[in-house]
């Protein structure tokens, strides 16, 4: 499951692979919901800051399962209302065709005027073909970047992206998959990316490819962002020896019971020159 460079506490992670590949996400929120799963909401205000500085009008989110990421940028609907939804005991004996169905039209009553396109990568297939038939994607594609290079049409669609999200995604994914998004970018030198990476995870590499293109990565300073608690102890134990061997301090964090990701800001040099995080985010992070 992990990738090649991260491997870390992947190997001590709980393993939720399969609930990332049914037809819809209610067996995804079932899991995660009682985890307290929200890198997604945490990340938000963070999200629509660098979009708003970053000037995309297309933004691709990868690793993006069921398009959570952009329910919550383009609906009137917070990560609660969706899990919610997802675990509604009036929900669970629905045919999933029932349930794609009718979240098309709650996200259709839901959406907000304007906005940006929302294009998806995830190696499941069930979860892009539920958030496009949701309409929560504009584009999206089940391929997985680390084994092999995007096909026609994902490198036709990458082609207009000018900004890159990822939430809980690297770890799965890493190097190569920003590589080969990048390669395919029709203007990687302006392209910004936006990127929550567990701390249990060196995210070094990543930044040091894309340096390559001229962007310069930066750890938004002083904040992390809650993923989700613990699934037991031996997840919690791992996490903080992976904390700990990175030289990083696990007090009111890991050792609080919860995955904490760090957001990294990716950007063109001159841009990073020209406004420091700290004034790109003011409003987006907590006092
Ligand atoms: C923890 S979920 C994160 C989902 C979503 N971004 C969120 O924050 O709720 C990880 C996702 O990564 C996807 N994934 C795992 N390995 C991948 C790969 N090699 N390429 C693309 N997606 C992958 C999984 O299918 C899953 O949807």
């Amino acid at each position: 499951m992990p990738s090649a460079e991260n491997t870390l506490t992947n190997e001590h992670k709980a393993d939720f692979s399969t609930i990332y590949t049914n037809p819809d996400p209610r067996g995804y929120f079932r899991e995660l919901a009682p985890l307290r799963y929200q890198v997604p909401q945490r990340a938000l205000p963070v999200v629509r800051a660098v979009l708003a500085a970053s000037g995309a009008d297309t933004v691709l989110d990868v690793c993006c399962s069921y398009g959570i990421n952009a329910a919550l940028l383009r609906h009137r609907v917070d990560l609660d209302d969706v899990a919610e939804r997802a675990c509604d005991p009036a929900r669970q004996r629905l045919p999933a065709e029932d349930v794609i169905r009718t979240d098309e039209r709650f996200y259709a009553l839901r959406r907000r005027d304007g906005g940006p396109s929302v294009l998806g990568l995830d190696c499941s297939a069930p979860a892009i073909d539920y958030a496009l038939r949701t309409g929560l994607l504009d584009g999206g594609w089940a391929e997985d970047l680390e084994r092999a290079d995007p096909g026609s049409a994902l490198a036709e669609g990458l082609r207009g992206v000018g900004l890159v999200v990822c939430t809980g995604g690297v770890g799965y994914i890493g190097r190569r998959t920003f590589e080969r998004i990048v390669a395919s970018v029709g203007e990687p030198e302006r392209l910004w990316l936006a990127t929550f990476v567990l701390r249990v995870f060196d995210f070094a590499d990543v930044a040091a490819g894309l340096a390559r293109h001229g962007l310069v990565t930066e750890r938004v300073p002083g904040v992390s962002f809650r993923q989700r608690r613990f699934a037991d102890a031996d997840e919690a134990a791992a996490a903080r020896l992976d904390v700990l061997a990175r030289g990083l301090d696990p007090a009111g964090k890991e050792d609080d019971g919860w995955y904490h990701a760090d957001c990294y800001l990716t950007r063109p040099a001159t841009d990073a020159a020209a406004a420091p995080i700290s004034d790109l985010l003011a409003d987006a992070l907590p006092a």
